[in-house]
């Protein structure tokens, strides 16, 4: 069956299998939506705003190509018929966006019955939030989780055909439905899933229960996806996974990430490869190897530390050493000199003390990142962190929060400058929002530079003279 224009009757009963199920119930939700849109006089909108990280940003992309493929145009969210917040739960005040959002479409919804909100997500993985929603918040219509994402179609169809808030959240699958439709932000790059979920239960983290156990993708989907992508004009990927370093490892015929990489490698019309994230602890010589050698790979490795103190790390099931991860970038920066490396820290984990806090800002000067995420530690009920004893008091973690994004930035911006004067090659993202006379583009080691130039620049990639480091960004010339 040609899955871009398959041969579907819905005089015949849904499919059983996917993604055709899927595709038949598509058709069924375009023809609602059109005859809703005849009812209104005009085509209807969505929006799919996105919370949290990269993983939720490909989601999004594919709800979004579900929607358009059922008919539905993109609009601002303050205009959309249809809108879908797409949640992330890793931190308490996630969540709270999210209730604040919903407060501000109630009233719209109330105006505009014919309105429809959708929430899909990470936090719809927790069970008090859906109790929640569906005792105040009445007025969503349609609430599914992480794992079944690709049956909105067949949500969207309850939905019009039950009229009552349809959810649907699983616990956990072992699923992956390939060849569904989706609609990329950018034409020239595109995330890439290459594995689901995450078997590492570090004590703070909410995303082994939200995301479920790890599963990879068979390597051969993965690569089809990639060629197609390429012959749609994409010449760069990131490859998405909470761990990405375990790749594979619970496939029928295990293959490493190392050989993942190789293989992509070989793919023409591929120019830059990324991934993320990269847990220290599987980390392995083989792929710094293949970092070393490789022509695609790109010069920037996102390697979260969370603490630098041994006692915290080991509190928060990191299985790595402080003496482990500074040996790992030390193999990492022998193999990849020009590397750039950023990281995540989590300030105030329960039982942190000033000498673990110590610990961390010595990682942060040894280390040198590019950049580094830093954030409060947030408790998430159901990790075992949320009950251990010696919480730390507020006051006492924004002081270490504000010390540490201080040497941060500090190093980072010295960092930063190193390339000054240096001409580097450059894929040209956007037209500079701030000028109009300028575009973004974005170095092999991530860094972004703004120089002259204008949209035809897009996509493509040019040599430009970095010639002012602002901080964290470049000014620069194209030569
Ligand atoms: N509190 C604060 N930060 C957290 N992260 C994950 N869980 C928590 C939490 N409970 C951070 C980690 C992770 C990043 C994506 O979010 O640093 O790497
Ligand atoms: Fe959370 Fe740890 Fe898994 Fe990352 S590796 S998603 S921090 S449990």
């Amino acid at each position: 069956m040609n899955m871009m224009n398959p041969d579907i009757s819905l005089s015949d009963e849904a499919p059983v299998s996917e993604p055709e199920r899927q595709y038949y119930y598509i058709e069924k939700a375009k023809q609602y939506v059109k005859e809703e849109g005849e009812a209104l006089g005009r085509t209807l909108t969505f929006c799919v705003t996105t919370f949290g990280c990269q993983m939720n940003a490909r989601d999004s992309e594919k709800l979004r190509g579900i929607l358009l493929k059922i008919g539905y145009v993109e609009a601002a969210e303050d205009e959309a018929d249809f809108v879908i917040y797409n949640t992330c739960t890793v931190r308490e005040n996630a969540n709270t966006r999210v209730y604040g959002r919903l407060g501000q479409l109630k009233p719209r919804k109330k105006q505009n019955p014919h309105m429809m909100i959708g929430l899909c997500g990470c936090m719809m993985q927790e069970p008090e939030v859906v109790e929640k929603l569906k005792k105040s918040y009445r007025f969503v219509d349609i609430i599914f989780g992480t794992h079944n994402i690709y049956k909105f179609a067949e949500l969207i169809v309850t939905r019009y055909e039950s009229k009552r808030m349809v959810i649907d959240i699983w616990k956990d699958t072992d699923k992956i439905v390939e060849d569904l439709p989706n609609e990329r932000k950018y034409a020239f790059k595109s995330g890439v899933n290459i594995m689901f979920g995450c078997n590492n239960f570090c004590s703070y983290c909410i995303v082994p229960y939200v995301r479920g156990r790890e599963r990879s993708r068979e390597p051969q989907a993965i690569i089809r996806e990639i060629e197609r992508l390429a012959a749609d004009g994409v010449s760069e990927v990131m490859l998405l996974g909470q761990n990405v370093n375990s790749y594979g490892k619970t496939l029928e015929h295990p293959i490493t990430f190392a050989e993942l990489l190789e293989e992509i490698e070989k793919i023409d019309g591929i120019h830059r490869i990324r991934f993320m994230t990269s847990h220290p602890k599987d980390l392995s010589d083989d792929l710094i190897a293949v970092m070393g050698r490789s022509k695609k790979i790109c010069r920037h490795l996102h390697l979260p530390v969370q603490s630098g103190s041994t006692r915290i790390l080991e509190k928060m099931n990191r299985r790595y050493t402080k003496e482990q991860y500074l040996e790992l970038v030390r193999k990492i920066r022998a193999a990849v000199p020009d590397i750039s490396l950023t990281t995540d820290i989590i300030v105030g984990f329960p039982g942190e003390t000033e000498e673990d806090f110590q610990e961390t800002l010595d990682v942060v000067r040894q280390v040198r990142y590019d950049s580094a995420f830093t954030f409060i530690y947030s408790r998430r009920t159901g990790t075992p962190a949320a009950v251990m004893e010696d919480q730390i008091p507020e006051d006492v973690i924004k002081d270490r929060f504000d010390r540490l994004l201080n040497e941060v930035q500090t190093i980072a911006s010295s960092v930063c400058a190193v390339h000054e004067g240096s001409v580097q090659e450059v894929l040209v993202e956007s037209v500079s929002e701030h000028d109009h006379t300028m575009v973004t583009g974005r170095l092999s080691n991530n860094l972004l530079v703004h120089f002259p130039g204008d949209k035809s620049l897009i996509g493509s990639y040019v040599d430009v003279h970095l010639t002012e480091c602002k901080g964290f960004y470049y000014i620069g010339k194209k030569i």
